[in-house]
């Protein structure tokens, strides 16, 4: 039943009530992947360094995704690694202070500590956000790195979907996405599964293993990433919140009118309906983490972040655990909330970590990751 009917409702209720659906295009968006640099010795000759862009129409100036990875040197050469990969907010060059990085080439957040003023990738940028990126850390563990810009994909504004890949998708006369078509996080997620179908053209990298993370807007874009692709064989939400794990009828935190008021363009218009109204929707969080069972996924919240609503994020997760259970996996191993501890891993099949500090990603989130 589950998997031939209740599955399958929650999914298209998710689709068309809350993310949107990607919609049929008049003509199939094909992407197409190129090598666009290799450095066999990066990082002080411990890594390989290549990106690849991802082009989803053959115009030239059309949306592309430039993918950058790290992948570790292996002895053996057939050997295939695990990978992590997960979506950047301000490019790929921003990771890591590596200057063989191309810099983003298209809008980006200003940054003005920075010194970005005019929604342009500069080299004052390089590495600012090295310390949510462990990369020497993971290629030592003997995983890949694969990062990619979420702004390529859609950039984080409302513009009425004039820019993105959601053009690629209208009808003759279409001018924005239907009601349950798609918002931004939709397209995000759509873009991590063609991440992953670049990847499947990588030979070092075994895409059978893959854990797909995300931080914040995009752990909410990794779960939803997570439900409708079931190719990622883990999914990580670190401090995911409103949209992402965190339960919306609980009203805690941020709201789903607040959500959809500060950020009109991340939900399908159809979401809207609920603004105030959490206590009318047909689903709720906890049924977003169960459409990802059986495959382990992980919460991570901050006992400071409580916009993101810790205590949400953990009665979902709890709530998932029927499912889990359901498919032969053991759940959630506990019913109450752990408190907040560095290195205090609830490290079962649907994991959660609670850590003390802020909304970040840190040292201690890849502890547990
Ligand atoms: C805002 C937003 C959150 C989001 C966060 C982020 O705080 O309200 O929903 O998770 O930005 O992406 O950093």
């Amino acid at each position: 039943e589950w998997n031939q009917q209740r599955r399958p409702e929650l999914l298209r209720l998710f689709e068309t009530l809350v993310y949107g659906k990607v919609p049929e295009p008049p003509k199939p968006v094909r992407p197409t992947f190129q090598v666009r640099s290799e450095e066999k010795e990066a990082l002080g000759g411990t890594a390989v360094r290549r990106e690849i862009t991802i082009s989803f129409s053959e115009k030239p100036d059309g949306p592309r995704l430039d993918l950058l990875m790290y992948l570790p040197k292996v002895a053996g050469a057939a050997r295939r690694v695990p990978a992590f990969l997960g979506l950047n907010f301000e490019g790929n060059h921003t990771i890591h202070s590596d200057p063989g990085i191309a810099l983003a080439r298209g809008w980006v957040p200003n940054n003005p500590d920075h010194g970005v003023t005019n929604h342009r990738a500069s080299e004052s940028t390089r590495g600012s956000s090295s310390s949510r990126w462990q990369v020497q850390r993971v290629l030592s563990r003997g995983y890949a790195l694969v990062t990619a810009y979420y702004g390529d994909i859609d950039p984080d504004y409302d513009d009425g979907f004039q820019n993105g890949v959601q053009p690629l998708f209208y009808q003759p006369g279409q001018t924005r996405p239907a009601a349950d078509e798609w918002g931004s996080i939709a397209a995000w997620a759509w873009g991590l599964s063609r991440a992953l179908d670049a990847l499947e053209t990588v030979p070092e990298i075994d895409t059978r293993q893959v854990a797909l993370l995300g931080h914040s807007r995009l752990g909410k874009t990794s779960l939803w990433a997570g439900a409708t692709d079931p190719r990622f064989a883990i999914v990580i939400a670190n401090e995911s919140g409103c949209g992402g794990a965190a339960l919306s009828k609980r009203n805690f935190g941020e709201t789903v009118a607040r959500i959809n008021t500060s950020f009109p363009h991340w939900f399908c218009t159809n979401f809207h309906r609920y603004d105030g109204h959490e206590d009318r929707l047909a689903v709720d969080q906890h049924e977003l983490i169960a459409l990802i069972a059986p495959r382990p996924v992980l919460i991570c919240s901050a006992a400071e972040d409580l916009w993101a609503d810790p205590k949400g994020e953990f009665l979902a997760a709890l709530a998932a655990s029927p499912v889990y259970k359901l498919l032969g996996t053991d759940g959630l191993a506990v019913t109450a909330m752990p408190a907040p501890a560095p290195d205090q891993l609830v490290k079962s099949t649907i994991g959660y970590h609670i850590r003390p500090g802020k909304h970040d990603v840190t040292a201690d989130d890849w502890n547990a990751f």
